[in-house]
């Protein structure tokens, strides 16, 4: 990449999510040479954040090559993505821009390998969407498990499985409406419900046979951590994830490999209340979403865009996953998880900004393409989360 004005651009930085994710950057020791972007100069100006000022629009396929063609990395909160997403993952794979977001939308995250996969490669441009929540814990988590468990038993682990389950936050607009536009999506297209039932749906050959991944879909008890477990909300979004990265770094797990996620629950009869509590949860927000009326109604009563949990509740939350690696009789418990923020804001907005900063600063190996968080930053994005403050660690198996 030739000198370009600057390291990395932040798009969308007059939302909710996009101004946490600021505000993070203008306090980092990095001190990168940075600049703001969207469509509203005035609003963008009483950020009051001392740094340049770029105005483009996601529906303006010039204004965004401009911004392409002028930064190293543009990391982007413009969502929904499917709704605004498309003309910017363009632009960067055209001008060999890296790029990341934090879309958790799976069917547009599908669309965009399709469409600028092949482009990226041609140019060197790193795609790396979903560096936030969804699903950075779970793909370099994953990812330093399965370090872990080779450091320790000599051979990767066959299989590993993602226990969510202690978590505290809230939802701001833009991801409850790209909740709700999935939703619509699925209900208007037969191809849209096939890609989402596809558990190897991001894989390079989404058609290829490969083992059996069924998403979880009731509540069971966990021998092995001692847990009930249920269905988790993002399982659908990110064990896609994980699995496209361990396609594209050649199945170094082995081609049995499995992976998979749920919620958990403490056991007692408390935590059985509680797994029935989330599946029934779980299953009156799908049945809510799939009938349009319902639906329509539900997107007036939830938070609107440029809205999200109060300072005090980010703040004050927190989260925590853990993940049993196994082969055999080998097993190994790894935990990640940030005491300090809530999961959907505090916490991504420095797991976006730390793979921005990665992906415009670090020495990072291969070449371009749509990549996940692991495949494309591994260790360089691990040392810097744990930098940030995230625990990445080994744990102690008590069950
Ligand atoms: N994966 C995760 O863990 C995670 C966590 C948090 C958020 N997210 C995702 O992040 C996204 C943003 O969420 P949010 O709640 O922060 O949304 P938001 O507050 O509604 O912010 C949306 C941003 O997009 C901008 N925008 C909208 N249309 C635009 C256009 N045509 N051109 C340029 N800019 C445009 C808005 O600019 P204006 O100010 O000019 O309107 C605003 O800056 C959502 O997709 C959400 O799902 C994901």
């Amino acid at each position: 990449m030739a000198r370009r004005d600057f390291d990395l651009v932040v798009f969308g930085a007059t939302g909710y999510t996009g101004s946490l994710v600021a505000k993070y950057l203008a306090s980092h020791t990095d001190r990168p040479r940075w600049a703001i972007a969207g469509r509203n100069a005035g609003k963008l100006e009483t950020l009051g954040l001392g740094v340049p000022v770029l105005i483009a629009d996601a529906t303006d396929r010039a204004s965004l090559d401009a911004v392409a063609a002028r930064t190293r990395v543009v990391c982007t909160t413009v969502g929904p993505y499917a709704k605004h997403g498309d003309a910017l993952v363009a632009a960067c794979a055209e001008a060999g821009t890296h790029y990341c977001d934090l879309t958790g939308e799976l069917q547009w995250h599908y669309r965009m390998i399709q469409a600028n996969h092949e482009r990226a490669q041609a140019t060197g441009a790193k795609l790396v969407h979903s560096c936030g929540y969804d699903s950075i814990p779970s793909d370099l988590g994953t990812w330093a498990a399965q370090q872990a468990f080779i450091a320790k038993y000599g051979h990767p682990a066959e299989r590993v499985t993602a226990y969510y389950g202690e978590a505290s936050g809230g939802l701001s607009g833009g991801t409850v409406a790209s909740g709700i536009g999935t939703a619509r999506e699925a209900s208007e297209s037969k191809e849209v419900r096939r890609v989402l039932g596809n558990p190897y749906a991001l894989d390079p050959d989404p058609e290829a046979v490969r083992p059996a991944a069924p998403d979880e879909s009731s509540i069971r008890w966990d021998k092995a951590m001692g847990m009930y477990t249920a269905p988790f909300v993002m399982a659908q979004y990110n064990t896609r994830i994980v699995r496209r990265g361990h396609a594209l770094a050649g199945f170094p797990w082995g081609p049995d490999f499995r992976y998979r996620e749920v919620m958990s629950a403490p056991k007692g009869p408390a935590g059985l209340v509680r797994a029935v509590a989330f599946t029934a949860g779980l299953g009156a927000i799908a049945f809510a979403l799939k009938r349009p009326a319902l639906r329509e109604m539900l997107a007036k009563r939830v938070p609107q865009p440029g809205s999200g949990p109060s300072e005090q509740q980010r703040e004050r939350g927190h989260w925590k996953a853990r993940f049993l690696a196994e082969r055999g009789d080998d097993k190994l418990l790894f935990v990640v998880g940030d005491k300090d923020g809530d999961p959907g804001y505090k916490s991504t907005s420095k797991m976006l900004g730390e793979s921005a900063l990665c992906l415009a600063l670090d020495e990072l190996p291969g070449g371009g393409g749509c990549l996940t968080p692991a495949t494309a930053m591994d260790g360089k994005l691990l040392d810097r989360l744990r930098r940030a403050g995230l625990t990445f660690e080994e744990g102690t198996l008590t069950a």
